[in-house]
């Protein structure tokens, strides 16, 4: 009996002690294989990047909008990124951390073909596709555009300003920035149409740096400086400015004006007739094909160089039917 005691007393904390080892191993093992189990299905999903031309733009809330939708849609995560203000570094510097952190996909604006392709480029080299939104940069590696045909636009832009002024006239241009290829072809589409009419002089191009503030300035600039019979203005924000000093001079009617884009301030100056036309983008559809193209090319699926998404003249006789739509 005393030596049944003994055993018991030596053998307990023993048995205590195996039992304690297995439940801490196994506490652990089901702690490490969660974790592993979260981790890969985290990995399951791509994480995009899409760079813009400037936060808070309400032109890029719309792409970002379409893009989000889309991500939502088809089950991936992603990210929403840009320069505050307009601004080339700071895009640059963008697309290098979505490098460097190595996401799955990189969809940006591109605010100067030279100064983009290296290092859109590089993250081909490093196996991320890049797809370029609302300006191109076809000389790059990038594996597709999604955006407007915007020296059409231009074109189309030209010839609504030229039957405006039946042939004869003063024309300053507001254009966002110099650089983008996007607002350059826009402009070289509308100067296009302008040399078949020797009555049309350009007198002067600004650029109002993608702000609503710079296309209020260089409006009243151009209007002091010269006797201007129309403004043509390239980007969301400049019809807008041009509008506001067109009519704080009293020159509705006289002075035309033809823009870009339908942000809500523009259709209702075309409605009051200070606006005469705009050409009316998808930025929407931008952001949420460029979303769902990418994901089809990880997918291994082909997809086209450059994917354009149609613009729509509107002017004081469709915007009624056309912000019904819209909003429809
Ligand atoms: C252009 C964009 C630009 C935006 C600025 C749009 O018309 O397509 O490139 O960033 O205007 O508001």
């Amino acid at each position: 009996m005393k030596k049944l005691i003994l055993s018991i007393i030596i053998l307990l904390p023993l048995v205590a002690l195996i039992f304690l080892y297995n439940f801490l191993f196994s506490f652990h093992k089901n702690n490490t294989e969660n974790k592993k189990y979260d981790l890969n299905k985290f990995n399951e999903r791509y994480y995009f990047t899409l760079i813009s031309h400037s936060l808070g733009n309400p032109y890029w809330e719309r792409v970002r909008k379409g893009a989000e939708d889309a991500a939502n849609e088809i089950g991936v995560t992603l990210e929403y990124t840009g320069p505050t203000e307009s601004n080339l570094t700071e895009e640059l510097r963008l697309i290098e951390i979505a490098i460097a952190v190595k996401v799955d996909g990189i969809i940006t604006h591109v605010f100067d073909e030279q100064q983009f392709m290296p290092v859109i480029n590089k993250a081909i080299e490093k196996g991320i596709p890049v797809i370029t939104i609302d300006t191109d940069a076809p000389k790059s590696k990038r594996i597709s555009y999604v955006g407007t045909d915007n020296y059409d636009a231009g074109t189309q832009a030209g010839k609504i300003l030229a039957q405006l002024l039946k042939g004869k006239g003063n024309v300053g241009i507001i254009t966002g920035n110099f650089e983008p290829a996007n607002l350059k072809q826009r402009v070289d589409g509308f100067k296009s149409v302008m040399e078949r009419y020797p009555n049309i002089n350009i007198v002067d191009i600004q650029s109002s740096n993608i702000s609503l503030l710079g296309a209020t300035e260089k409006a009243q600039f151009i209007l002091a400086n010269n006797n201007v019979d129309a403004l043509y203005c390239t980007s969301s924000l400049d019809p807008i400015g041009a509008a506001r000093v067109v009519v704080s001079r009293g020159l509705q009617g006289r002075v035309k004006i033809v823009g870009f884009d339908d942000l809500p301030d523009t259709l209702e100056y075309i409605k009051q007739e200070v606006v005469d036309a705009t050409l009316a983008q998808q930025p929407y559809k931008m952001g949420n094909e460029a979303v769902k193209r990418m994901y089809d090319f990880k997918k291994g699926k082909s997809i086209p160089a450059s994917i354009h998404t149609p613009v729509e003249p509107i002017t004081k006789h469709n915007v009624q039917d056309y912000q019904k739509t819209v909003e429809e």
